[in-house]
């Protein structure tokens, strides 16, 4: 897999073998000294359009924890606030020999169109109104470390759906986990046509919560975004809350197993409360330790290790057999007397064992 885009560009197979890596790379982050040398001599630039705390922190950490060179480029600071344009900024950057380019934009299909300019990999880190295909990686590893298997999991995405791109991929790749997926907002947040989309993509959406909440698994609440609304969609934040917010009433209806995730930045008493926030069964900060590790996980399968199992067809077996052994030789080779360093390598030998197969 040369490019991550969408979280249509993951097969099942494809999708757990990144999470399955991403499992290695979060014991590596739990170590005391947390590098890898497998990206060592390779550039990794950030390219980032619009704001962002999370997603590039995590990007850049998980590039430095691997030992890429990592370059963090934002249009506020760079020659973008001059009018230049995005071809010219990527074919700018890319000329100083970058391997990849990870990409948040606000118009949808920005990174897309940037892998017809490069040669570099290009991952999509959250492209306007589309897709952003970590944070669904990044979610769907944090939901299984508490619910194991999500296959016939009931999973409630709730909040602001037209403006959001973490709804669409997350869709897109609980399907592919086997998940039964509800999304819930009011009409006026809803995406257009979703009734066709429902049924033809097999998921259920409402307009109440309160009829969906007891039945949940996880309720993950997705911001309501203000930057990206002209007009009133909702009359009065009050309003909105009532209906739609994570509530300390609604906590009580919450089956107790249930897992409570929010992909920030949270609006603290709209979408959720601070009780559902803080409480026990919140995974939000889990979901940001989770970022590093899948992000770790999606740089090494796009640079260092392959990975055969995407939807295209195989165009790098052969490559990711010899890379694969080289990257986890490497990884192995990491700290001689960290005794979880040989296990690291042993685990990543059958991680790329199993992109082989
Ligand atoms: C999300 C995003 O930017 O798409 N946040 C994130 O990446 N952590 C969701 C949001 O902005 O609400």
């Amino acid at each position: 897999m040369k490019h991550l885009l969408s979280a249509a560009d993951l097969t099942r197979d494809g999708a757990e073998q990144i999470l399955a890596t991403a499992a290695q790379m979060h014991d590596v982050q739990r170590r005391e000294v947390k590098k890898l040398p497998v990206l060592r001599g390779r550039t990794v630039v950030n390219l980032f359009f619009e704001d962002s705390t999370r997603t590039r922190s995590s990007f850049e950490i998980a590039g430095k924890w691997l030992s890429a060179d990592v370059i963090n480029v934002s249009a506020k600071g760079s020659s973008v606030s001059k009018g230049e344009s995005l071809r010219d900024t990527v074919m700018t950057v890319a000329a100083m020999g970058v391997d990849a380019l990870v990409i948040r934009h606000h118009a949808s299909g920005a990174p897309a169109q940037v892998t017809d300019w490069v040669d570099a990999s290009v991952v999509n880190a959250g492209d306007g109104t589309h897709e952003h295909p970590t944070q669904a990686l990044l979610d769907a590893y944090t939901m299984r470390s508490k619910l194991g298997d999500l296959a016939g999991r009931r999973i409630g995405i709730i909040g602001d759906l037209t403006h959001s791109r973490v709804v669409r991929s997350n869709l897109i790749l609980l399907r592919t986990l086997g998940a039964d997926v509800t999304l819930v907002a009011p009409p006026t947040l809803m995406p257009s046509g979703i009734a066709e989309w429902a049924a033809a993509e097999g998921f259920s959406y409402s307009y109440d919560f309160d009829e969906v909440l007891p039945k949940l698994d996880a309720a993950m609440m997705l911001r309501v975004q203000k930057e990206r609304m002209t007009g009133g969609f909702f009359p009065t934040p009050r309003e909105y809350t009532v209906g739609y917010g994570l509530t300390r009433e609604r906590l009580r209806v919450l089956p107790d197993h249930a897992v409570i995730c929010h992909p920030g930045p949270m609006n603290r008493g709209l979408e959720i409360t601070a009780d559902a926030a803080d409480e026990a069964r919140s995974l939000i900060l889990d979901q940001v330790s989770a970022g590093v590790a899948v992000r770790m996980s999606v740089l090494y399968h796009l640079l260092g290790g392959g990975m055969s199992a995407d939807r295209g067809e195989d165009r790098s077996a052969a490559r990711t057999g010899a890379e694969g052994r080289g990257a986890t030789g490497g990884m192995s080779a990491d700290r001689g007397e960290d005794r979880s360093a040989a296990r690291t390598g042993a685990e990543g030998r059958g991680a790329t064992g199993d992109m082989k197969a």
